[in-house]
């Protein structure tokens, strides 16, 4: 039990001596956000890890309220992440944190996450929301059937949009199709600050599309039988 206490103790001596030293190399004149950021970063890491719960208590304000809305850049709902892959969650996380997504909110949640606070999350909301594997997708109209060949997106979101090839890739099938739209023409964006997603194999993909077909897109694979879950949650628990 004492030494159980020395050994924390030493752990949190550590985390601050660690968290000054971070402060004594910071730039001169960081802006606020940037300091913050580096501060959490610099506790998360090497401190005792506090539950996982605690990980997601502030996620849960957004992302475990059935049809809550975001406003930036336009209205639509907060993505489901419940029953999501969790390489994906995981790479979406990084992604935000390292700027490849811009997009502002999720960047400040996710800058400061340690790698290890990362695989607790994308583990804890991969296995959330228990789903069976749903059934096969039901034929698309013509329209959407060319353009969901021209860009051969089953190749790699799998069977019925929901068993990805690679497990950093995510499930799409179901997912709220005003967020599938806005995801999709963010991957048109190239060089702004606050919107846009830099992702060479996506880029690739809306290229050859227009906003009129990326939305049918997204509404036709919004409609199919989904995976992802919106678990709503106390915060109290
Ligand atoms: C203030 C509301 C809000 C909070 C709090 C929030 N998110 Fe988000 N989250 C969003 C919005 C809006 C998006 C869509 C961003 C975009 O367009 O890229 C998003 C996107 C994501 C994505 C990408 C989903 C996908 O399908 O690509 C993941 C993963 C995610 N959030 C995880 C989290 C986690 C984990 C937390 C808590 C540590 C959290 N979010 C907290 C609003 C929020
Ligand atoms: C060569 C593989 C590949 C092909 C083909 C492909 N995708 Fe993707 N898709 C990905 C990867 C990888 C990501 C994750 C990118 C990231 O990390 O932002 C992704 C992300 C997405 C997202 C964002 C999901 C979210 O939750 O934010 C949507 C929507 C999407 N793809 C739809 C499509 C559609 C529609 C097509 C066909 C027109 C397509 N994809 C073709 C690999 C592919």
């Amino acid at each position: 039990m004492r030494k159980q206490l020395q050994m924390s103790l030493a752990l949190v001596l550590a985390g601050s001596a660690f968290v000054a030293a971070a402060q004594s190399n910071a730039p001169s004149q960081p802006t606020p956000g940037q300091a913050s950021a580096a501060t959490n970063a610099a506790v998360a890491t090497p401190g005792p890890q506090p539950p996982v719960q605690a990980k997601v208590a502030m996620c849960i304000g957004c992302h475990g309220i059935p049809g809550y809305q975001a406003t930036f850049p336009e209205v639509h709902k907060v993505p489901m992440i419940a029953g999501q892959n969790a390489k994906y969650i995981a790479a979406a996380l990084t992604a935000y944190a390292k700027g490849d997504r811009k997009h502002p909110t999720m960047r400040g949640i996710a800058l400061p996450l340690g790698e290890q606070d990362i695989a607790q999350i994308s583990e804890y909301y991969a296995t959330l929301a228990k789903v069976e594997p749903v059934a096969a997708a039901v034929e698309p109209p013509a329209d959407v059937r060319k353009l969901l060949d021209k860009g051969a997106c089953a190749s790699c979101h799998g069977a019925n949009f929901s068993k990805p090839i690679d497990g950093a890739y995510p499930k799409i099938a179901g997912q709220h199709a005003d967020y599938l739209y806005v995801a999709l023409k963010s991957y048109q964006i190239e060089g702004k600050s606050y919107v846009g997603r830099s992702n060479a194999v996506m880029a690739g993909q809306v290229k050859q599309f227009t906003h009129a077909e990326l939305k049918t897109l997204s509404q036709y694979l919004a409609s199919l039988p989904s995976e992802l879950r919106t678990v709503p949650q106390s915060r109290f628990r």
